[in-house]
């Protein structure tokens, strides 16, 4: 029996789904016979005093579940993200420099800094690249400055919006596909998976469209409709990052299968579990025994 943490913020609980998943967590250690507590950024310091901290809070390294994450690790608590995972993964030139260096398959993809962006580089990079072509802003997450380019017009527009924000920005080769495979994965195993089924009008998995917000649909898959080397691919990305919690985003294009991101602080409120009841028990049972090692 163990004091469990489930780390939370007001914008964590504005949704019903995510409000009900969390409960759903809490009893879960519950039927484990393990005490579950929310904790608010307020009670950060109630952190020191826990056997393990689960944040479900949004996580970025400007942001205070870093800090609970932080505020763990100094203490000996096993706590799902790790610091070190969120600020690999709440950087996308950071996290991609990982899937590089361990050679997990990826779109084609550099990196551009601000004085770059003249007209004889966009000549070369419209060469590499066939068009549409993926620019990507560092921070970005719920795809919110991911955008696709089809002229320099548009390049030169939207980087210039994206560079206020970072120095750097990410061009990719646009991958087609109907879905996104997620797989969930921790501590190097498969966990779930599912498909998030791009709306139509847009190409990533939320957007604007015609001044509305759309999102994609979850489908969750039973691992034995999974293929295999999809399932294989996640758990290659997921531990070039680290051994918590991960959702890959993978894609298969026409030439192979690659990662378009590893997430870390994936959501399971949008009915990843379906196919999965144990979830929330493997992610607790793997905290614990952490906790007791
Ligand atoms: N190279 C790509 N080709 C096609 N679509 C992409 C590509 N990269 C991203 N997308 C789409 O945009 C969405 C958001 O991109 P992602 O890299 O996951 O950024 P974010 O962190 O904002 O979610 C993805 O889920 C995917 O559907
Ligand atoms: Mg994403």
């Amino acid at each position: 029996m163990g004091k469990l943490g489930i780390f939370v913020d007001r914008q964590t609980l504005s949704s019903t789904v995510q409000l009900a998943s969390l409960i759903k967590f809490r009893e879960e250690a519950e039927n484990l016979e393990h005490d579950a507590y929310f904790v608010f950024p307020k009670e950060i310091k109630k952190i020191s005093g826990l056997d393990a901290l689960f944040i479900r809070s949004r996580t970025d390294s400007m942001n205070i579940s870093y800090a609970a994450a932080r505020i763990a690790e100094l203490n000996g608590v096993p706590v799902i993200d790790d610091s070190e995972s969120i600020r690999v993964c709440s950087d996308k030139i950071n996290m991609y420099f990982h899937l590089m260096k361990k050679e997990v398959p990826m779109p084609k993809t550099i990196f551009m800094k601000k004085g770059e962006v003249t007209l004889e580089n966009l000549e070369k990079v419209f060469k590499i690249f066939h068009r549409p072509i993926i620019l990507k802003e560092p921070s970005t997450s719920f795809s919110a400055r991911v955008e696709r380019v089809y002229t320099k017009e548009e390049f030169i527009k939207v980087s210039r919006r994206f560079i206020k924000l970072s120095d750097w920005f990410v061009v990719q080769e646009y991958i087609e596909s109907e879905f996104d495979w997620r797989i969930g994965v921790l501590n190097g195993e498969f966990l779930y998976a599912c498909k998030y089924i791009i709306p139509n009008k847009t190409f990533k998995i939320q957007d604007s469209v015609d001044g509305h917000l759309v999102y994609c649909d979850v489908e969750s898959i039973p691992k034995d409709q999974v293929p295999e080397e999809v399932i294989n691919l996640g758990i290659k990305a997921a531990n070039s990052i680290g051994n918590g919690l991960y959702g890959v985003d993978i894609k298969e294009g026409q030439n192979g299968i690659y990662v378009i991101e590893v997430n870390d602080n994936p959501s399971l409120d949008g009915g990843e579990d379906k196919s999965y009841p144990d979830i929330y028990e493997k992610i607790i049972n793997h905290l614990m025994r952490e906790k007791a090692k």
